[in-house]
C-alpha cells in the first residue's frame, strides 16, 4: 500500500475545522434564504445571520472605525483594494497618481499594480533587504509628491517573513497617503491587539485559517472610497454586488473567533514542529541556507535552499513523500520572484523548498520529513 505523502503545505490551504463545519452545517438546507429578500422571514433571518457573522468579525479583530466588504478571498479582495481605489482616485482628483509596493508581495497585488500601470498610474516596486524585510530607509526615500497609496504585506507566503508594518502604517499617515496590507498569511499566527491600526484598508482570507474556501474580507476605514469591481443589486455597500454566500461567511466567522482564540497556543505549538524540522535539516545536511530573516517571521514557514543539488530532481524525488511548495510552484514553474528579489539565483530558487507546518502536524511527521529530505539530499549529491 502507498502511504500518502507528508502534508507541509499548509499555506497554500487549510483544512475546515470540524466547529467551522458544524457553524455551518444550518445554513445549507436550512437557513438557504437569500439575505437581501428581506421581504420574507426566512430573508429577514438570513439578513440577521449576516449581520451578526459581521459583527463577531468586528468583535474579534478589535475593529471600531472599519467597514467589512465580504469577498471571494484574498485575490479578490487585494483586486477590490487597488483598483477600487485608485481609480476611485483618479476620478476624484483628474490624477494618476504613483503606488508603492515590494517586490515580494503575492501576484494577487502585483499583477492588478502591473494592469494599473497600463492604466497611467505609475507604480513603484520597492525590493527587500536580503532577509526580505523593506528598510524603513528604503520606503521614505521612495516617496514622491504623487504617491497617494502603499501596499506592502503583513507576511510574506513563501518565506513568512513580518514586514514592520506599523513602521510603514506611520509613514503613511505622516504623508497622507493611504495604506493597504494583505494580511492573508499573519491572521491567526501572529498576535495583533487591535487589526483597526494595522492599515487603512486590510484584506483577509478564510481558506488560510481552517476556515472554508471562497470566501475572504476587504476591511476598510468608514470614510474610504472605492469603484467597486462587480456592479448590480448593491450588496457589500455598494462594493461587491451579487448574493452573498451565507454559509461560508458563517464558517469565515466561526474560523476568525477560533484563529484569535487560539493564537497562543497554536503559534507555540507550529514554531516547535517547525524548529524542529528545520534544526534537524540543518544538524543533518551541509551546504542549507534559509531564506528569510528567521526573526521576524511566521510561526509555521520554513523556506530553505539546498547547494549543490539538481532543483527539479530534488522535487521530484521528495514530492512521493511530503507535499510541500517548490521554489517554483507559485507561478505556474516559473522561479521565485520572491527568492530571486531576496538574491538567490535561478538555480538556487529552484533547488528551494516551502515546508509550512499545520495544527494536524505531528512529531513523526517532522521527523519523516528530516529523514526524506536528507536521505534525498545525499543521493543526489553523491
Ligand atoms: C499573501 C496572499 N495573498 C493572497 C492570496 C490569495 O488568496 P485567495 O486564495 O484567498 O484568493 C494568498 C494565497 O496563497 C496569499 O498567500
Amino acid at each position: 500500500m502507498v502511504s500518502s505523502p507528508i502534508l507541509l503545505d499548509f499555506q497554500s490551504s487549510t483544512p475546515c475545522l470540524k466547529e467551522v463545519v458544524a457553524e455551518m452545517n444550518s445554513y445549507w438546507m436550512e437557513n438557504f434564504a437569500n439575505p437581501s429578500s428581506k421581504g420574507n422571514l426566512s430573508g429577514l433571518y438570513a439578513s440577521a445571520a449576516l449581520e451578526v457573522s459581521r459583527n463577531k468579525i468586528k468583535e474579534n479583530l478589535n475593529l471600531i472605525n472599519k467597514k467589512i466588504i465580504f469577498t471571494s478571498g484574498a485575490s479578490e479582495s487585494n483586486n477590490l483594494a487597488l483598483f477600487g481605489f485608485a481609480r476611485n482616485f483618479q476620478q476624484r482628483t483628474g490624477r494618476n497618481g504613483n503606488i508603492i509596493t515590494l517586490k515580494t508581495e503575492h501576484q494577487a497585488v502585483l499583477e492588478p499594480l502591473r494592469q494599473l500601470k497600463k492604466e497611467g498610474f505609475s507604480i513603484t516596486e520597492l525590493n527587500p533587504e536580503s532577509d526580505g524585510l523593506i528598510l524603513e530607509e528604503n520606503l521614505l526615500n521612495s516617496l514622491r509628491d504623487d504617491t497617494f497609496l502603499i501596499s506592502i504585506m503583513l507576511a510574506n507566503n513563501e518565506i513568512g517573513v513580518i514586514q514592520p508594518i506599523e513602521k510603514i502604517f506611520n509613514i503613511c499617515k505622516k504623508n497622507n497617503i493611504t495604506f493597504h496590507t494583505d494580511a492573508a498569511q499573519a491572521l491567526g499566527h501572529l498576535q495583533i491587539k487591535s487589526f483597526d491600526s494595522l492599515a487603512n484598508m486590510i484584506t483577509l482570507s478564510s481558506h488560510k485559517i481552517y476556515g472554508p474556501k471562497g470566501i475572504g474580507v476587504l476591511i476598510i476605514d468608514e470614510d474610504i472610497q472605492l469603484n467597486p469591481l462587480i456592479y448590480g443589486g448593491g450588496q457589500e455597500f455598494g462594493y461587491r454586488s451579487g448574493t452573498v454566500p451565507l454559509p461560508l461567511i458563517v464558517g469565515f466567522s466561526k474560523a476568525i473567533e477560533l484563529a484569535i482564540k487560539n493564537q497562543e497556543r497554536n503559534s507555540i505549538q507550529l514554531a516547535k514542529y517547525r524548529d524542529a524540522l528545520m534544526n534537524g535539516l540543518l544538524k543533518k545536511n551541509s551546504k542549507i541556507l534559509i531564506n528569510g530573516s528567521i526573526i521576524n517571521r511566521l510561526p509555521h514557514n520554513l523556506n530553505l535552499t539546498v547547494l549543490d543539488i539538481n532543483g527539479s530532481k530534488f522535487h521530484k524525488y521528495i514530492k512521493n513523500h511530503i507535499a510541500c511548495s517548490s521554489g517554483s510552484a507559485c507561478s505556474n514553474g516559473k522561479v521565485s520572484h520572491v527568492l530571486t528579489s531576496i538574491g538567490r539565483s535561478f538555480k538556487e530558487a529552484e533547488s528551494s523548498v516551502r515546508l509550512s507546518i499545520g495544527l494536524t502536524t505531528t512529531a513523526e511527521e517532522i521527523e519523516k520529513s528530516i529523514n526524506v529530505i536528507t536521505e534525498t539530499i545525499n543521493k543526489l549529491r553523491k
